[in-house]
Order: C-alpha cells, then sequence, then structure tokens
C-alpha cells in the first residue's frame, strides 16, 4: 500500500470511529427491539390481529379512523372479551383530518340505586366479595360503549359506510368463532373462580367445566344474536330495546343494581379535550372524568423543568425526579379529581406550567419525598387490572385513540342471561371509602365518592401528540388502571426526550409511583441493581417484587408519511396496516 492510500485508509477508519462512538449511546440498545409494522396509507394497533384486520378491511371499503375504530371496538368485545367490550365504558379522542380535536366521554354511570355507601356494611367494612363493587351484579356501572360508538359513527363517521357494516365483521366472528390464542384460553382457566359463579359466564367461558384449549374454535352465538340485533336496531337496542330488558331482568333476579330507566338513561358526552404543551410538542388527551389527562400534563410539565435527555433514558437521575413528578400528580388526583358533572375540577391550575413550577421547586434532587408529607399542591377555591387500547390513523389524516375497559378482566364476571355480553365490573373506580384505598391501591376522595348518575374516575389516557408544525406524529394509550399514566407518560418522554420510534418507546422499561402506596414499582430487568442503591440512598422504597407498568399501543406517522404500528412487547396483539 502506498503511503497517500494508507492515509486515506487511516482517514476512513478514523472517521468512521468518531462516527460509531458520537451515535447516542441509546442507539445499540434500541435494535433490541422489533421495528413498529409499516404502512403506507392507514393502519390499526390493537390487542387482537382479527380485530386489527377487521379495521384495515373498513378502511379499504372507503371507511375513516372513526369507522375503523367502531369496528374494532366491537371486534375486540368479541375477540378479546376479557377487556374489549360493549358491556363496559372508555373513551374515544378523534383528530380529524381539519385539525380538529373531539373527546367522546362513553364512561360508565352509576345506577340510580347506587348511593354514597352502597359498598359498605353496616359496621362500616368494604363489602367483599358478592355484592361489591368488584365482583357480581352489584359491581356494574351503566355500560357506555354502543351510546358511545354511535355518537361518533354519527358526528365524525365517513357516512360512506352504513352502521350496519361496522358491527357485520363482529356478529360474524361471534358466529362462526375464532381460534383461540394460548393465552386466551389459560387466562379463561385463570379465571375460572370467578367465572364459574355465574351461570352464563360458566356456561360461555368455561364450558361448563370442559375447558376450552389453544386453538380451540371459540363461537358465541349469544352474543352473535345481540350483535345482529344492534346492528339492525342501533345503540337503542342495548338500552331501551330487548337487550335492555336481558338485562335488566337478569340484574332484578340477583339483586343487581342497574334497572331499565338506568338503561335508558344513560348518554354519551362530548367534552372538550385537554392539551398542553411538553418541550414545544402539543400534547391532547382525555379531560375529567378520566385523570389521565391532566395527571399527564401535570408530570409532564414538572419534567420540562430537568434535562431528560442528558439525565439518560433510565439513570437514577431521571428515575428520582419522574417518581417526585408522579408523587405529586397521583396526590392531586385524589383530591381534586371526580366526574366534572358533579364538582369542579380545577383543571386548568393543575395543567398550568406555573403551578407545575411551583410543585417543582419542592423537589429535592438527592431525596426523596415521603409521601404522608406530600399532600395534594395548593391550589386557591390497582394489576390485574384489564382494560384495552387501540389506535387507528387513515389515509386521510384522521386519528383515533381509544381505551375501554370492563375494569377488571372480564369486568364482573356476570354475563348478562340471554345477551352474551359481559358486564363490568366500574363500580370499583368509585371511591367506595374515600380515603381507603380500592383494588388499585389507589386512595382518591370526597369528589370521587359514589352518586347516583355519576361516572367513577378513570385513569384511561387515550393521547395524541402532533410535531412543532401541528401535523399528527403520534397517538397512544394503554390499559393498566392507574399505571396506564405512568406508561403513556414515559412513552412520551421516550420519543421527545430520549429520540426514540414508537416500537422502542412503548416496550422499553419503566416504573410507576402513585402516591400511595409509598413505593416504586420497577418491571423486570428494567432498573439495574446499581441503580436502584443510588435510588434508596435517596430515601426510595421499592415493591417487593418487580411487575409490568401497563401495556400500550400505539401509531406513528414518519417523515414521510408512512405510518408505523406498535403493540407492546408485553402484550399480545397486532398492529396491521396497508
Ligand atoms: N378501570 C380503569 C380505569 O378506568 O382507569
Amino acid at each position: 500500500m502506498r503511503k497517500s492510500q494508507l492515509r486515506l485508509f487511516t482517514a476512513f477508519f478514523v472517521v468512521l470511529s468518531f462516527i460509531f462512538t458520537s451515535l447516542p449511546s441509546a442507539a445499540p440498545v434500541l435494535a433490541a427491539w422489533p421495528e413498529p409494522v409499516r404502512g403506507k396509507h392507514a393502519m390499526v394497533a390493537s390487542q387482537h390481529e382479527l380485530a386489527s384486520k377487521v379495521g384495515v378491511e373498513i378502511m379499504k371499503k372507503g371507511g375513516n379512523a372513526v369507522d375503523a375504530a367502531i369496528a374494532v371496538g366491537l371486534a375486540l368485545a368479541v375477540v378479546y372479551p376479557e377487556a374489549g367490550n360493549i358491556g363496559g365504558g372508555g373513551f374515544m379522542l378523534i383528530r380529524t383530518s381539519d385539525g380538529k380535536a373531539h373527546a367522546i366521554d362513553y364512561r360508565e354511570m352509576a345506577p340510580a340505586a347506587a348511593t354514597r355507601d352502597v359498598y359498605v356494611d353496616s359496621a362500616g367494612n368494604l363489602i367483599r366479595g358478592e355484592g361489591s363493587s368488584t365482583i357480581g351484579y352489584r359491581a356494574s356501572g351503566v355500560p357506555g360503549t354502543l351510546a358511545g360508538f354511535e355518537m361518533a359513527y354519527k358526528k365524525y363517521g365517513s357516512k360512506k359506510l352504513t352502521w350496519s357494516q361496522l358491527v357485520e365483521p363482529a356478529r360474524l366472528l361471534a358466529l362462526n368463532g375464532f381460534s383461540l390464542s394460548e393465552r386466551q384460553a389459560v387466562l379463561f382457566y385463570s379465571y375460572r373462580g370467578n367465572l364459574s359463579k355465574y351461570a352464563e359466564s360458566n356456561r360461555i367461558f368455561l364450558r361448563s367445566g370442559k375447558y376450552y384449549e389453544e386453538d380451540e374454535l371459540f363461537r358465541q352465538p349469544d352474543l352473535a344474536a345481540t350483535l345482529g340485533r344492534v346492528e339492525r336496531n342501533g345503540a337503542k337496542e342495548f338500552y331501551t330495546g330487548s337487550t335492555a330488558r336481558l338485562i335488566a331482568d337478569d340484574m332484578k333476579a340477583h339483586g343487581g343494581l342497574i334497572t331499565l330507566n338506568d338503561l335508558k338513561n344513560y348518554k354519551a358526552k362530548e367534552r372538550e379535550p385537554i392539551s398542553g404543551t411538553y418541550r414545544g410538542y402539543k400534547v391532547i388527551s382525555m379531560p375529567p372524568p378520566s385523570s389521565g389527562g391532566i395527571v399527564m400534563l401535570e408530570v409532564l410539565n414538572i419534567l420540562e423543568g430537568y434535562d431528560i435527555a442528558s439525565m439518560g433514558y433510565n439513570s437514577a437521575a431521571k428515575f428520582h425526579v419522574l417518581t417526585e413528578a408522579m408523587r405529586r400528580a397521583f396526590a392531586d388526583r385524589a383530591e381534586f379529581m371526580g366526574d366534572p358533572d358533579f364538582s369542579t375540577v380545577p383543571v386548568d391550575t393543575l395543567i398550568d406550567k406555573a403551578y407545575a413550577k411551583k410543585q417543582a421547586s419542592t423537589i429535592d434532587l438527592v431525596r426523596a419525598s415521603k409521601s404522608t408529607e406530600i399532600g395534594h399542591g395548593d391550589i386557591p377555591g390497582g394489576e390485574s387490572m384489564d382494560t384495552t387500547h387501540f389506535t387507528v390513523a387513515d389515509a386521510s389524516g384522521n386519528v383515533v385513540t381509544n381505551t375501554y375497559t370492563l375494569n377488571d378482566l372480564y369486568g364482573s364476571a356476570v354475563t348478562a342471561k340471554g345477551t352474551g355480553v359481559l358486564l363490568n365490573d366500574e363500580m370499583d373506580d368509585f371511591a367506595a371509602r374515600p380515603g381507603k384505598a380500592n383494588m388499585f391501591g389507589l386512595i382518591q376522595g370526597e369528589k370521587n365518592s359514589v352518586q347516583p348518575g355519576k361516572r367513577p374516575l378513570s385513569s384511561m389516557t387515550p393521547t395524541i401528540v402532533l410535531r412543532k408544525d401541528g401535523s399528527f406524529w403520534f397517538a397512544l394509550g394503554a390499559r393498566g388502571g392507574p399505571r396506564i399514566i405512568s406508561a403513556v407518560i414515559q412513552s412520551v418522554i421516550n420519543v421527545i426526550d430520549h429520540g426514540m420510534n414508537i416500537q422502542a418507546a412503548i416496550d422499553a422499561p419503566r416504573i410507576h409511583h402513585q402516591w400511595f402506596p409509598d413505593e416504586i414499582l420497577y418491571e423486570p430487568y428494567g432498573m439495574s441493581p446499581d441503580t436502584m442503591n443510588i435510588l434508596k440512598g435517596y430515601g426510595h422504597k421499592f415493591t417487593s417484587s418487580p411487575g409490568y407498568v401497563a401495556t400500550a399501543t400505539g401509531i406513528m406517522v414518519d417523515d414521510k408519511g408512512v405510518r408505523l404500528g406498535a403493540i407492546d412487547s408485553r402484550s399480545d396483539g397486532k398492529a396491521v396496516g396497508y
């Protein structure tokens, strides 16, 4: 080799090694996560491939993201019965192609017979088992899913497809059946304790003791018939039709709370979405009765005061300020949040940057606060929990991000006789005894006490983030009770601060702190012992064993307009695009 060639060769390697050593330290780690699913035109990310495919087919037929979301939600009620539902409720956040955001609240509503102490016995103790807010006929709020979906269809659907075209794929899946995954067969079996207590659930999900196995065909003829009536009659079938009568009769026969009148009085509501910014990016989310949007924006506002990117994605410094921010925002959740139709929630103050600065000023960078010392801010004037989230982006720029739930897995475990419809146990999201923990360990205040016609406070956090030019960047949400909020917050900062794509942002290990219990939940392999020791040195406490912090799904649009779909590697499901 001549001398000049040698110099060129050496220079080439110097440049190459400079490029590699100057890459952000996260770069090699990112390669450990799967690539998001790509779709040039449209994308559905849901927790069951069959439901995602239903959504894609609807868009291929000319439907928009709202039409597709409705069809996906109905399909999940069939193929993902642990959380997909028409017997529960939730929140749908829509951004239409004109840049406007719309929030549909179809949260369940307390029946008229549900008063403040309905779940407390004569000795003042929380009722457990039958009669409680977590299982059986008295645990259900009036379901909102069909009312919400119909409102979305009428206001924001494409009008190119009929309502029955959106319901039909779900009806066929229920009628013809689908093949159970190993996880689903095992899940039915693991919930046999609850499901076997109720005749219809025992017959449908446990085959009266002849338990389902992986790959077996699971058919739901009663649910197919209900969906057939909903297809013909619209949502009113569920609220005033024969389905309503079947639900009310079954409730009456078993001492349940929901009456025909409660069903008739249910209304989905359109709310003003809440929004804020994080480092200049607009973040849009759900207002009360979900706490998700407010808690997320309060945490993001506090974190904005710190250089999270330089702290590094899994550093003790970042986990410390994140924990302190979540501790404060969850304390505010307990005190200030509830159904806005029943009490005033100081939304504007809680998501104000100046309020976050005041909150941040109480954070010591090397000492953990104690939750017993952190009250709510000064304002003038629990995981077997289940839920499911899906996100849809169409070819015209409409986006839907939807979280809905039965609360616990399979809800109250009651299937209303003759309907095939599993009912929720959403009444446990109220503070059955204000000031005492619910099944998520969450402490909540008077504003979230049980009252007839009221909606329980939620943690569901369907969220949309825009680029600085105002165009859609990514949308996501999660399942997992209060851990939903932590999962969404950390996914957002993983994208904005750590430069991850949507899949890596959702998959990266995370933590959770909810004020009480005063401990950090960390994930298996999610935190090194030396990081944990630093945090313990600051005074943080940890849960005795690691556990997962929710599961998320989301869609991002890249610079070229390609839709990138992501399903949390912690869960099943599949993003499908075209
Ligand atoms: N049921 C869980 C939530 O609404 O947060």
